[in-house]
C-alpha cells in the first residue's frame, strides 16, 4: 500500500470515530475535496505529488483529534509520528510537516515550498465544493436564519477566494461565480 493510501485510510478511520465532532462529513466533504485539488495543483506546478497528497490527507488531523485552535501544530506533530511509524524518510516527513504547519490562511506562517502552497490553495478551494456544509455550519451550528446564512457563506467564499494564488483562482472561478449568482439578492 502506498503511503498516501495509508494516510487516507488512517484519516478515514479517525473521522469515523465517535469522538470526532465533525463526523464523517469532514472526510467526505473536506478531506476528499482538498486532496483532489491538491493533486490537480501538484500536477500543474510540478510539485512533489506524494508530499502534496500525504499532506492533504493529514492536514486537519489535529482538528479531527479535537484541537481545532492549534490544529496546524498538533497535526504536524501527529503526522510526524504516524509517518515515522510507517518508515517514511525523515526529509520527506519534514516536508509534509511544513505543509501542515503552514496550511492555515489565518496564521501568518510563510510557505517555503511549492508543496505547501499547493496544500494551502487546495484547503481554501475546497470551500467552493462545500456550500451545503457551509449552510449546515451557519444554520445548525451558528443558528443563523437563511438570509444570514447566505451572507455568511458569500463572505466566507470571498475571503477564501482572495487568499488563492492566481492558478487556483482560475480553477474555482466558475464555481465562485455560480455561487454568487445563486446566493446574492
Ligand atoms: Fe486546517
Ligand atoms: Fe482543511
Amino acid at each position: 500500500m502506498t503511503i498516501a493510501k495509508k494516510a487516507q485510510e488512517h484519516i478515514r478511520k479517525l473521522c469515523a470515530k465517535q469522538e470526532n465532532i465533525f463526523g464523517m462529513e469532514a472526510y467526505d466533504h473536506h478531506f476528499v475535496s482538498v486532496v483532489r485539488y491538491a493533486k490537480q495543483l501538484a500536477k500543474k506546478t510540478n510539485a512533489n505529488k506524494e508530499i502534496v497528497e500525504v499532506s492533504a490527507w493529514l492536514h486537519d488531523v489535529g482538528s479531527v483529534l479535537g484541537d481545532y485552535k492549534n490544529h496546524h501544530i498538533t497535526g504536524a506533530k501527529y503526522a510526524g509520528k504516524f509517518l515515522e511509524k510507517n518508515n517514511y524518510p525523515k526529509e520527506k516527513i519534514e516536508a509534509v510537516q511544513h505543509c501542515i504547519m503552514a496550511h492555515r490562511g489565518s496564521k501568518q506562517i510563510p510557505r517555503k515550498t511549492i508543496e505547501a502552497k499547493c496544500l494551502a490553495d487546495a484547503d481554501a478551494m475546497a470551500h467552493f465544493d462545500q456550500v451545503g456544509s457551509l449552510f449546515s455550519l451557519a444554520m445548525k451550528t451558528h443558528h443563523m436564519s437563511v438570509p444570514e446564512a447566505e451572507k455568511f457563506i458569500l463572505a466566507k467564499l470571498q475571503r477564501s477566494y482572495k487568499k488563492l494564488t492566481p492558478r487556483a483562482k482560475k480553477i474555482v472561478a466558475e464555481k465562485y461565480r455560480a455561487t454568487k449568482i445563486l446566493l446574492k439578492r
